[in-house]
């Protein structure tokens, strides 16, 4: 399932030593291991067993489309955020019943493009959304499938900016008016309500968190039940988190030691909530993004140079920030390794790109093996969240796509030029 690991000194992706795609294409860059995509999409559909279900791909994670048509391909849905979302899934191959629209302010245009599609179904989050939603359908002559994003007030052991589920956050709808809309739900003549949806934050990788929310969720719908409310599906949303550190582990390389997110898994998250959500009766959905892309994918870097300024020492790359975010924006961990490990001296060092950010790094005060202008080094763990973040800041282009499939390499996404960027 993790496909990639180190061969000796030489880092591989399958059966692709990863320095020849980062010679052969360039850099920065990003690459996907094909096999580990797919495993990832389909332990979490054989962790349901014979459990009556839908996971929906959360495109936002990452929307290219080779990797969109994969998953198409597997039979599973796709969640959208907006409508470029939508055409994406569609013309991948998503099947429009099996497509969800999330997001706090959907447009007109975009409604109206969903119903037109006949999409599964809205997560609707406001009285507003729902009033519009059902005059657009009324005048286009559809009915809409909602159901009712709920916020059930529930703390998140994530970065406060992606935890979602919390009182003060702007998603869902509070518990008390959730009940009052659904109890008035027939006052939409173009709404139908089929259920209840709850996503509470991202990178999560504490089970408990999961209980509880699921716990409160099934409450809310049997509560909803005993009015005589008919709910069909749980949505539970994404969330699921993945490991970070020590993804690969190498005796020349340095240990992160116990972290959060040490040996945690998506199949023990979800196996640890289903018993709770199928007491509900419902239908399951899942949202999961981070959890079937994140693994996947690894964006490669070349150094450089390498600088020593105020006591500390700098390894300058030529990935920045605009290629992935995460580091800057939630001081997210991604494991840096060398593509060829040869150095056994160790070094505490800043990963720092090019952009005129102070803000602009990939790791601070980190242990790494020492390192040399023209070495390749690879961010791990940025298949999620990664290129979906990227931008052209500081008029960089960005980066290529590539699908590794074994020893075969294809471009699933040209590197932009400075005309496009
Ligand atoms: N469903 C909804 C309604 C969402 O808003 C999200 C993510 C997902 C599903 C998928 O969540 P996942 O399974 O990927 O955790 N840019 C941040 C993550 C933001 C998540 C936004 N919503 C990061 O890089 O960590």
């Amino acid at each position: 399932m993790e496909e990639i690991r180190y061969r000796d000194n030489r880092l591989y992706c399958e059966e692709t030593f990863l320095e020849d795609v980062a010679r052969q294409f360039g850099t920065p860059l990003y690459v996907y291991s094909k096999s580990s995509l797919l495993d990832h999409c389909r332990h979490i559909e054989r962790t349901f067993d014979d459990i009556e279900h839908l996971s929906c791909y959360a495109v936002k994670a990452n929307g290219n489309r080779e990797i969109l048509r994969l998953l198409a391909n597997e039979g599973i849905g796709a969640d959208a955020g907006s409508i470029g979302e939508l055409v994406l899934s569609i013309e991948a191959g998503f099947l429009p019943e099996k497509i969800t629209f999330s997001g706090v302010g959907k447009g007109d245009d975009e409604i109206e493009f969903a119903l037109r599609n006949n999409i599964h179904s809205f997560n609707v989050e406001s009285e507003e959304e729902i009033n519009v939603i059902s005059e657009i359908a009324e005048r286009t002559w559809t009915m809409a499938n909602i159901l009712l994003r709920v916020n059930l007030d529930i703390q998140t052991p994530t970065h406060r900016y992606t935890s979602t589920g919390h009182k003060h956050s702007k998603f869902g709808i509070e518990r008390d008016r959730a009940l009052e809309i659904a109890k008035r739900i027939s006052a939409f003549p173009g709404i139908k309500l089929i259920g209840i949806h709850s996503h509470i934050g991202s990178q999560i990788t504490d089970a408990e968190t999961f209980r509880n929310a699921a716990n409160e969720v099934v409450a809310f719908i049997q509560e909803l039940r005993s009015y005589g409310i008919d709910i069909k599906d749980l949505n539970f949303g994404g969330g699921f988190g993945v490991q970070y550190h020590d993804f690969v582990s190498h005796p020349l390389l340095p240990n992160d030691g116990i972290q959060t997110d040490s040996g945690v898994t998506t199949v023990n998250l979800l196996k640890s909530i289903l018993p709770v959500l199928k007491e509900s009766n419902c239908r399951i959905l899942i949202q999961p993004g981070r959890s079937i892309v994140a693994h996947a994918g690894v964006l490669l870097t070349k150094v450089l140079y390498i600088k020593e300024s105020g006591g500390k020492k700098f390894i300058i790359v030529d990935a920045g920030m605009n290629d992935l975010i995460r580091p800057s924006l939630y001081q997210a961990y991604h494991q840096i390794a060398p593509l060829t490990l040869y150095q056994s001296t160790h070094e505490l060092v800043d990963v720092v790109g090019p952009l005129c950010e102070t803000g602009d790094f990939f790791a601070q005060d980190r242990t790494l093996p020492a390192v040399h202008r023209g070495d390749f080094l690879a961010l791990l763990c940025a298949g999620a969240y990664g290129f979906a973040l990227s931008s052209n800041y500081n008029g960089r282009q960005r980066p290529a796509e590539i699908m590794v499939d074994g020893s075969e390499c294809s471009i699933i996404r040209n590197r932009e030029t400075v005309q496009q960027g």
